[in-house]
């Protein structure tokens, strides 16, 4: 059987940045609450594979959860709308459309419709521009990831919560390496061994598995030979 390690929570991240992850806890305590006070955007931006979109479907569930105990969906999808910006091709047509999902809004703790876009970075400077404008709208949260901070409005940014996610430093990815070693049953793998599967992946969560398990296949042929 295929083994998942999608993560759950936020103790499931690993963050470069301290920053960003006493943010979010700010957040998910409604220290900061959300949205609110001008920012209702949450930009998640950095290093590719490093669990960005995955953070993005998951906050809206966390965020859910931190503002009531009820729950209104089984299914967790309802209480956001997801947007691959990469395959938007006018601007107009997806304003219209996110004011669309905007007025759609179910009932949720949170009390704002969530739309995620991932990798806004697609989005042309006036389709970015005309943006601020819907974020002008209540009761609405924005999620937003990119590789490329530097092509992000500053009018979007301002109005958002920035959040920066780099590549997580190899020893704080080590147990997550060490829960996949053990699962394909490379009980042996040192730290150094799983240290340097680390670096080489370079963050990205995708590499993991695969190189743990070709590494672990190597040594079982070196050992044959
Ligand atoms: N904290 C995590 N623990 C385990 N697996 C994770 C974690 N975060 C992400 N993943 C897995 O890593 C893969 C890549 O994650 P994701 O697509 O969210 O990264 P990304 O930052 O959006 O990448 P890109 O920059 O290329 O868009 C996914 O298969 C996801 O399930
Ligand atoms: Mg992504």
């Amino acid at each position: 059987m295929i083994k998942s390690y999608e993560p759950k929570s936020l103790s499931d991240f690993s963050f470069s940045n301290p920053q960003t992850e006493k943010t979010l806890k700010l957040l998910l305590s409604k220290q900061i609450p959300y949205p609110a006070n001008g920012k209702n955007g949450i930009l998640l931006y950095g290093a590719y594979g490093t669990g960005k979109t995955t953070l993005a479907k998951l906050l809206p569930i966390l965020l859910d959860r931190a503002y009531g105990e009820k729950q209104f969906f089984e299914d967790s999808r309802w209480l956001y709308d997801f947007i691959s910006c990469g395959q938007v091709t006018r601007g107009d047509l997806l304003m219209a459309k996110i004011n669309q999902m905007i007025d759609m809004h179910f009932p949720s703790n949170l009390n704002a419709k969530i739309v995620i876009l991932d990798e806004v970075d697609n989005l042309s400077e006036s389709a970015q521009r005309s943006l601020k404008g819907v974020m002008n709208r209540k009761y609405f949260g924005l999620i937003m990831t990119t590789n490329y901070i530097s092509k992000i409005d500053s009018g979007l940014k301002d109005r958002s919560h920035l959040l920066n996610m780099d590549a997580p430093s190899p020893a704080s990815v080590l147990p997550l390496l060490r829960q996949i070693a053990i699962d394909i049953g490379w009980t042996d793998a040192l730290d150094a061994d799983l240290i340097t599967i680390a670096k080489e992946c370079k963050g990205s969560y995708r590499g993991y598995v695969s190189a743990i398990v070709t590494e672990a296949d190597n040594r079982k042929c070196l050992m044959a030979a």
